[in-house]
């Protein structure tokens, strides 16, 4: 397949590109990228000098951009990762989110409507069902009740996708993912904030009581549960990913603190997030129903491998850290 993937150097989308290339998905793979803070052309590096790679620095806002690309390159498919992804600085700053992740999506939609790309995989998350009471797991069908500026615009754009199938018979798939972690995230996610800060022997900031659930997804897994429901699932369809290993936040810091041989001294409860979702729960068997894909990597065996990336790469977390990252930093923890 020719692809145009969007936010290909952020962590879930580099992780996409990778593997798309590794397991030749992708004859070739143009990388639409702004490189905001989240951006990071590091973790393209062993991609680099692959010739079926183009990266292209760029806004998903410009539509003009997007049409000659898509005019130019005369993708099969769009798999748009692109987005302001984090839940507390949308509290700290909505105004971005709304840019990216409304706009940017519709900037991207009128294109591919106007190129008649054959297919257009919009990349979301399970925070659209906002939280979730047990004993309760939200399916596809489950109302949305987005609590964030962050998920209340990715509800948003999922739903001007869909829009574009049910209107304009644009092939639109939406895949709503769970919480991922793996490598190269930025460390501002609670698994690498908790782990660089550990390695560091820093304070690790719980937000309130700590027992906020959350449903941990391998990156690579999610990688291959979009590309299943790009090519195995159906245009109009929505698919929920998860990790079906549901902790609450405590416990994953807990994890992570054992397995870095660090005291639970570090353990700082912080006051919490203002409109904090208490817990996600999804079902995946519409996935695996109509693709056969299954999450493959344990929790702990994911976790140890995620750990071990950190430890082997502190340069690349010294620069993510360095510059603005201290300022966010401050900002969101300084007067908790
Ligand atoms: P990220 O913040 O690590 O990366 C986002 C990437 O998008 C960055 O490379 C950034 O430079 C790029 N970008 C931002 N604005 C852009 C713009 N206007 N034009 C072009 N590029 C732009 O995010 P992530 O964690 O990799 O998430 C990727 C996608 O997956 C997002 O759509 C997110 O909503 C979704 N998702 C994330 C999770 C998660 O746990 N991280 C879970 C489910 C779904
Ligand atoms: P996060 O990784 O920001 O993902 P999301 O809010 O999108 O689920 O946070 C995961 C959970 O960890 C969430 O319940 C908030 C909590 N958390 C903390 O307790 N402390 C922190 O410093 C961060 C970043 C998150």
């Amino acid at each position: 397949m020719r692809l145009l993937v969007t936010g290909g150097a952020g962590f879930i989308g580099s992780a996409f590109v990778r593997l798309a290339l590794r397991e030749s998905w992708a004859a070739r793979l143009v990388n639409l990228d702004k490189l905001t803070y989240a951006g990071n052309l590091e973790n393209l590096v062993s991609i680099e000098s692959d010739g079926r790679h183009r990266f292209v620095h760029g806004d998903i806002c410009d539509a003009q951009l997007v049409l000659t690309l898509l005019e130019k390159e005369k993708p099969d498919a769009i798999v748009h990762f692109a987005a302001e992804s984090h839940v507390d600085r949308s509290i700290l700053g909505p105004a971005a989110f709304v840019e990216t992740n409304v706009r940017g999506t519709f900037s991207l939609l009128e294109a591919a409507r106007a190129a008649r790309l054959p297919r257009f995989l919009h990349v979301s998350t399970d925070e659209v069902y906002g939280s979730i009471d047990e004993p309760h797991d939200a399916d596809e069908n489950y109302p949305l009740r987005a609590s964030s500026p962050y998920s209340a615009s990715k509800a948003g754009s999922d739903l001007l996708a869909l829009s574009y199938w049910t209107t304009f018979k644009l092939p639109v798939t939406v895949t709503r993912a769970s919480n991922n972690y793996g490598p190269c995230q930025f460390p501002e996610k609670l698994i690498p904030l908790m782990i660089s800060n550990a390695l560091e022997d820093k304070p690790l900031p719980i937000y309130g009581d700590g027992m906020q659930v959350r449903d941990w997804l391998y990156v690579d897994d999610h990688c291959r549960a979009i590309w299943a429901a790009l090519t195995k699932g159906a245009p109009g369809e929505i698919y929920n990913v998860g990790g079906s290993r549901a902790l609450p936040n405590r416990t994953v810091v807990e994890m992570i603190l054992a397995a870095t041989g660090k005291p639970r001294g570090l353990i700082t409860t912080v006051a919490d997030r203002p409109g904090h979702d208490r817990r996600y729960a999804i079902t995946t068997e519409k996935l695996e129903r109509a693709t056969g894909w299954q999450a493959l990597v344990p929790f702990e065996q994911g976790l140890a491998q995620t750990i071990q990336w950190y430890k082997d790469n502190p340069a690349w977390i010294a620069r993510v850290r360095s510059g603005e990252y201290q300022s966010y930093y401050d900002r969101n923890y300084a007067g908790r």
